[in-house]
């Protein structure tokens, strides 16, 4: 989701090829856009905390500050595993990086709430989507330790976000096929135009 989820963020391109990056081992990846096909795809489970996994993670961070935005799923970068990013902290606030390794929805509330959604693969198209107002995640930590959080708010929405990513769902599933086919359209003509 981007930052904000407001209609004033804009979605600057990625670094110009040559710029520095902030450490040199973190990396700036590539954001899939729609309509590509890999953001349909369900991620495969995280069987343990790797080298690569904890760059994997480090790289989503980097990328996902940059953009800016609140959260990130690993399919957005074009790697299907289940990993997610997030930061709901706000501007004022200091960082607040979380790190949600095999993450799973073991409860929602019957309380609904409502947030306009953006997503970084859909850049400055924003629409209001009703979710759970709460929930309880299951997830694996980075030392490999299983945690469970209570989230509700702005981060109740992230992580449900961002858990559809995992199983190949876009936050445009959630709003009404009129709106959907609409902006799904969009985007393929401007991936077309692109590619002229
Ligand atoms: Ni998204």
């Amino acid at each position: 989701m981007p930052q904000g989820a407001g209609r004033l963020h804009l979605h600057p391109r990625l670094t110009a090829p040559g710029a520095p990056l902030k450490s040199p081992r973190m990396a700036l990846r590539e954001i899939i856009i729609l309509p590509d096909k890999r953001l349909r795809q369900v991620s495969e489970p995280v069987q343990r905390i790797t080298a690569d996994l904890r760059a994997l993670v480090e790289d989503m961070f980097e990328t996902m500050y940059k953009a800016p935005g609140v959260g990130l799923a690993a399919i957005q970068v074009g790697v299907p595993q289940r990993v997610v990013t997030v930061d709901t902290a706000k501007k004022d606030e200091p960082q607040n990086p979380q790190a949600f390794i095999n993450p799973e929805i073991v409860w929602s509330s019957e309380e609904k709430g409502t947030y306009e959604e953006g997503c970084l693969s859909i850049p400055e198209y924003y629409e209001e989507v009703e979710r759970p107002a709460q929930v309880k995640v299951r997830y694996m930590d980075l030392d490999g330790k299983t945690q469970e959080v209570a989230a509700n708010g702005l981060l109740a929405t992230v992580l449900q976000h961002e858990i559809d990513h995992t199983n190949g769902i876009l936050f445009i599933d959630h709003i009404s096929r009129l709106k959907r086919d609409r902006v799904i359209k969009k985007f393929t003509k401007a991936a077309k135009r692109e590619a002229e």
